[in-house]
C-alpha cells in the first residue's frame, strides 16, 4: 500500500531523499517535503489554494492537518504554510497557513492559525491556541488558550528541540528498514 499523494491543478507533491510517508498519509496539490523528514498516520495535507513546504528532518506526527489560506484582495498572497527544518509537530495538531522556522516543538493537539509566525527555536505546549497574526519570539516556551508567553526555555529544553528531531529521524529509518523486508 502506498500513500495517497494526488495532484491540484496538475501540481503534485515534490518529495526529498530518505524521507518516511505513511501509507495513511494524504497529500495534496503543491506540497515539498525536504530529505529526511517524516509524516506519520493518518496526517492530511492540502496545497490547493496555496502551498505547503516542510523542512529537513521535520516531522509531522499522527492526525495532523495541515492547510493554507487563499489569496483574496485583502491578503493578495495568501498565507502558505511553511515548516522550517528540524521541527516536530506531535501528535493531532491544526497548522493552518502559518509559517515555523527551524527547531520547533509544537504540542500534541496544538493549533497555529492563519498569518502566525514562529520564530526558531520555540516550544508550544500540548493543546495551545496560536491565534491569526501573531508572531512567538525566538527562546520561550508558549501555553494556553489563547496562548501566553510563559517563560524563556531552559538550556536542556532548547537542547531537546534539535535531539526531538534527531529521534523522529531515527525512527523513520527505522520504519523505511522494515518497509525494505516486506
Ligand atoms: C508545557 C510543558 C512543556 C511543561 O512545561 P513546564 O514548565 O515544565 O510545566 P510544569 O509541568 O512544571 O507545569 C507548570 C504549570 O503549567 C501547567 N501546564 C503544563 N502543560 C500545560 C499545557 N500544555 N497547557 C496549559 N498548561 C500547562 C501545569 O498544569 C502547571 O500548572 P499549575 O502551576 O497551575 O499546577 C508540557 O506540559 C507540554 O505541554 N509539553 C508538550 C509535549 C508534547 O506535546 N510533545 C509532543 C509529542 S511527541
Amino acid at each position: 500500500m502506498k500513500p495517497r499523494i494526488e495532484s491540484y491543478k496538475g501540481t503534485y507533491p515534490n518529495i526529498g531523499q530518505n524521507t518516511y510517508i505513511d501509507k495513511d498519509v494524504i497529500l495534496v496539490g503543491d506540497i515539498s517535503i525536504d530529505d529526511d523528514a517524516s509524516i506519520w498516520p493518518l496526517v492530511a495535507a492540502r496545497g490547493d489554494v496555496n502551498y505547503i513546504r516542510i523542512g529537513k528532518r521535520s516531522n509531522v506526527q499522527d492526525g495532523t492537518i495541515l492547510h493554507v489560506t487563499r489569496k483574496s484582495k485583502k491578503n493578495p498572497d495568501g498565507f502558505p504554510l511553511i515548516i522550517g527544518d528540524d521541527v516536530t509537530i506531535g501528535h493531532k495538531c491544526m497548522l493552518h497557513g502559518c509559517t515555523l522556522g527551524n527547531r520547533i516543538l509544537v504540542g500534541m493537539g496544538a493549533i497555529v492559525m492563519d498569518g502566525a509566525i514562529v520564530e526558531d527555536d520555540v516550544f508550544i505546549g500540548a493543546g495551545t491556541v496560536v491565534p491569526p497574526n501573531k508572531t512567538l519570539k525566538s527562546g520561550y516556551l508558549y501555553v494556553g488558550n489563547p496562548m501566553k508567553q510563559v517563560r524563556p526555555l531552559r538550556e536542556e529544553e532548547i537542547a531537546f528541540l534539535k535531539q526531538s528531531a534527531i529521534n523522529y529521524v531515527w525512527l523513520k529509518d527505522d520504519y523505511l528498514a522494515e518497509l525494505e523486508v516486506k
